[in-house]
């Protein structure tokens, strides 16, 4: 038996203890082989650490192929099988392999950011797929493990504008300043060592001093370039909190670029959705919790807000399973406590997530 850290477990793998939730419920028994779903649940309770069975073999044993007992019945299943997904993957694969050229452009041969081709495909990325599945849900469902800082600012850049367009923001300029925003925010850290990017668990107190420089770094690259000032503004501001916890500087909300501020909310949702990419499909009511959790004071409230009630809203219709394994559809959103639903059930009896606290919602189906 040996303890290991849930983001180094893999379905598969066969538990050596029971694992309970903090509530006392049952999540899995040991002995049993973990699945993509429990993992879900085991984030969702902020359980760090899991004790497996020492059996190396156990894990090849698991079929990666075979299904798991949601696989044809989610939503993300659906979306990652349907034919406007394959479509959308391939235009957001070709914007990274973009963001990477003009970058390494840009950095190593000091040449002249040009973006206006990325950002064409940006806007038919946009056209093509603004009815339909939605973008949202598409791009909850492209993450993969170990995401490459380019993926995460086309990532982020595509939701920022996303956000920007629920802010009200409607001139396309606006707009585009702020996927710029997003696509070079991290632009500083391809100066910093790629062996401290990619590290595999906690970074050493020197590794992250200059993890931590990468805001500054980021400034510094873009400050000549004939650009927008909010684009080097955010690049340099988006780890900042409003309530002054933040760094490179320990701003407070007065100080932070209102581009920056929509760049920290989208990066750390880009971020979280990354930690919770398992194959069986990632429902976002989970990552609204997540921001439900944390400090009100760090983030903008009016973006937030504004945000996580747009993508919750997106859901009013979907079917979910519920934590005892009712299914029902996502009827109306509370406002005060937008990762708990009404829901109604398949016998037509409803059930308030708001009030009933025990409960949470497993999957979208
Ligand atoms: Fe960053
Ligand atoms: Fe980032």
């Amino acid at each position: 038996m040996k303890r290991v850290e849930v983001a180094e477990i893999k379905p598969g793998m066969i538990l050596a203890e029971n694992i309970i939730s903090p509530r006392g419920q049952l999540l899995a028994e040991a002995g049993t082989s973990i699945t993509a779903q429990q993992l879900l649940h085991v984030s969702y309770y902020g359980i760090r650490t899991l004790s497996i069975q020492d059996k190396d073999e156990a894990v090849e044993k698991y079929q990666l192929e075979a299904p798991d007992e949601f696989i044809g019945e989610t939503q993300s299943w659906r979306i990652i099988n349907s034919k406007e997904f394959a479509t959308f993957k391939k235009a957001y694969l070709k914007c990274a392999d973009q963001l990477e050229e003009i970058l390494d452009e840009f950095v190593k041969r000091q040449g002249a950011l040009k973006d206006e081709k990325l950002l064409e495909d940006i806007h038919t990325v946009f056209e093509e797929h603004s009815t339909g599945l939605g973008i949202m849900a598409m791009m909850l469902n492209i993450q993969e493990i170990d995401t490459s800082t380019y993926k995460h600012s086309v990532n982020v850049a595509i939701i920022a504008r996303v956000c920007g367009g629920w802010l009200g923001i409607t001139d396309k300029t606006e707009l585009d300043v702020l996927t710029m925003c997003g696509l070079y925010h991290d632009i500083g850290k391809s100066l910093v060592p790629q062996k401290i990017l990619t590290k595999k668990g906690p970074l050493t107190a020197e590794e992250y001093g200059r993890m931590a420089e990468h805001p500054i770094l980021g400034y510094n690259l873009l400050s000549d370039s004939e650009i927008d000032r909010r684009i080097k503004l955010a690049a340099l501001q988006h780890h900042e909190r409003n309530d002054g916890s933040g760094y490179p500087y320990g701003l407070t909300k007065d100080f932070i670029s209102p581009f920056a501020k929509i760049v920290a909310i989208t990066d750390v949702y880009d971020a979280m959705t990354a930690d919770r990419c398992y194959r069986a499909g990632i429902c976002p009511f989970e990552v609204i919790a997540q921001f439900e959790r944390q400090d009100k004071s760090k983030y903008d409230q009016n973006i937030l807000q504004v945000f996580l009630k747009n993508i919750a809203e997106s859901y009013i219709g979907t079917g979910v399973l519920l934590s005892d394994n009712s299914r029902g559809i996502i009827t109306m959103i509370n406002d005060k406590a937008l990762s708990s639903p009404l829901v109604k059930l398949d016998d037509g009896t409803f059930i308030d997530l708001r009030e009933r606290t025990e409960m949470f919602i497993r999957a979208c189906i």
